[in-house]
């Protein structure tokens, strides 16, 4: 590639950094993306292969050397194989089009629900599947017909949503007397608890650069309807309100954990996807005059949303501290506890969870209100989008190997930790029989965020830990049909209402196979650090220790 050419009205050309120097004329060398992607391939090829010389057999990888040919590496293990045939099966098409899978293609199960729909955050790593695999057809028929889908009047009773919503949900319907195929959304107003998927928009956002990155093709990105699409998701989330804080305010159920959990308010999860689309559609949005205004507000959320989240969401060892010895009550500009955290609500647990080397971003923080537990996708994705700094990323990962037992267990990974019991479990989820301690969204081990951890590993030079999570999975997920979720503290049963032959969990292995196998492939999904923020980086740590 070499030389990269950036120009104020074309800017699809370089998706990853917003760097100022683009909404000038210039040309330089090269990309910080893919200069850095090389030398984290030799950073992850050496230490893979130190680690490898230690801990894993050849048998265990299934080829000699981590250096040998990747493609035949990949096709060794035979749950390869298998999950390709049934990432094949949850294929759906439209008018003879593939537009996407469908959630689970669970046979045996009588209770289909909305699993034989095509949810957004579902299809991502299924996308990412086809798209390393040379496949870009369906996603690119993917992105276009939920484009559509968001032009769609959306109503909960007599209340229209905002023009930007995309839907949670798509089901594909055939009507065999005329042949023709018609299509039904779900933009919350038929979910369960009638929650919109905040998500959705910004998983968009992020699969149309991952598209564009694998394919090298702009067109699609460039095109009026994609950039029209962009604005209007972003415009929902941009527009002026009634805030104190650049983070985003939520209603609970909003995202993957999508019913009653405790995560309404700013949850990390949407903080970490919003700054990450934010990123990804800076480097894909065009510098016209519908895009220059939406451009910089951005900019300015950016800068206010990362100085939040790396000051105020981060625990470590140090932070902890330091809130158990808040005081309360305090007034005015000067106030170190600025949001009266009162260090009484701060629980147990979270003493013997944290390691005196490691961090991670906490799951909300509000007035009078820190919620301490761990979420693994948040911080999986604030790692990729480097809204966490490179000394964060590597704490997280720290805490990860210090905590396995906890995170990892016997399935990879738990998709919040700890589960909430009794009383607070009654008050927080409403008494949702389904989100019981250690099941499903409480507690639950999720195989699809393996995906995440595998990208997360690789960003961070620690491809190890994410091969330790793989072997754990190749243990049984295949036998066990690849279900849904695990239950249990280490999540060694299948979970209770769990379905089989779950997409995303198929996908999300084949994902994170490939990604190791060949690192490159990093860079969909992917932004380095924006070098202005760094001044932002050292002031907030500064105020941390
Ligand atoms: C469950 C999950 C949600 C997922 C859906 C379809 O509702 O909580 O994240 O999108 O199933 O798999």
């Amino acid at each position: 590639m070499g030389l990269w050419k950036f120009s104020s009205n074309s800017s699809t050309s370089e998706t990853d950094d917003y760097d100022p120097s683009r909404l000038l004329n210039i040309e330089r060398q090269g990309s910080f993306d893919e200069r850095s992607l090389k030398e984290l391939s030799f950073r992850l090829n050496k230490a893979a292969l130190d680690d490898y010389d230690v801990n894993y057999s050849p048998r265990s990888w299934g080829h000699s050397s981590p250096f040998s040919s990747p493609r035949s590496s990949f096709e060794y293990h035979p749950m390869v194989a298998d999950a390709w045939e049934a990432l094949r099966e949850s294929v759906v098409s439209f008018d003879g089009e593939p537009v996407g899978t469908i959630a689970a293609v669970d046979h045996a199960s009588e209770e289909v629900l909305n699993y034989d729909q095509v949810f957004v955050r579902d299809f991502v790593p299924s996308a990412l599947a086809f798209l390393m695999n040379g496949e870009a057809e369906i996603v690119k028929n993917f992105l276009l017909k939920t484009l559509h889908l968001q032009g769609w009047e959306k109503k909960v009773d007599r209340f229209k949503l905002g023009r930007g919503a995309m839907p949670a949900s798509f089901k594909v319907m055939h009507d065999p007397s005329s042949k023709r195929d018609t299509l039904m959304a779900d933009f919350g107003e038929s979910a369960i608890g009638r929650v919109a998927p905040v998500d959705s928009g910004f998983w968009w956002i992020i699969l149309l650069r991952a598209y564009t990155k694998s394919t090298g093709d702009n067109s699609l990105a460039e095109s009026p309807e994609c950039q029209q699409c962009m604005r209007l998701i972003l415009t929902l989330c941009l527009s002026d309100g009634f805030d104190t804080f650049p983070t985003l305010l939520c209603a609970d159920g909003c995202s993957m954990i999508d019913r009653r959990m405790g995560i309404h308010g700013y949850p990390i999860e949407i903080q970490a996807l919003f700054f990450m689309a934010m990123r990804c559609a800076l480097g894909m949005l065009k510098h016209d005059t519908q895009g220059k205004e939406i451009i910089e507000r951005m900019v300015k959320r950016l800068h206010a949303l990362s100085y939040h989240m790396r000051s105020y969401f981060w625990l470590d060892f140090q932070h902890l501290n330091d809130i158990y010895r808040y005081k309360t009550e305090e007034y005015s500009h000067t106030a170190v506890n600025k949001f009266n955290v009162i260090p009484e609500s701060i629980p147990n647990w979270v003493f013997d969870f944290m390691p005196t080397s490691g961090g991670y971003f906490v799951g909300n923080v509000s007035p009078a209100r820190m919620d301490f537990r761990w979420f693994c996708l948040g911080n999986c994705v604030a790692i990729l989008s480097s809204l966490a700094t490179e000394e964060q990323a590597t704490a997280i990962m720290d805490l990860i190997e210090a905590r396995w037992d906890e995170l990892v267990g016997e399935m990879p990974l738990k998709v919040a930790y700890p589960a909430i019991e009794g009383h607070e479990w009654r008050i927080t989820t409403g008494c949702d029989s389904k989100n019981t301690a250690w099941s499903y969204h409480n507690g639950g081990s999720w195989p699809v965020l393996l995906w995440l951890l595998t990208a997360a590993c690789i960003k961070t030079g620690r491809p190890q830990i994410a091969m330790k999570a793989i072997e754990l999975a190749e243990t049984r997920l295949s036998m066990d049909s690849w279900p849904e979720y695990y239950d249990g503290k280490l999540g060694s049963h299948i979970g209770k209402q769990a379905r089989k032959y779950q997409t995303w969990s198929i996908a999300g292995y084949l994902v994170a196979k490939m990604m190791l196998d060949d690192p490159s492939h990093l860079g969909m999904v992917s932004l380095e650090e924006y070098k202005e923020l760094n001044p932002v980086l050292k002031r907030s740590y500064t105020c941390l220790s």
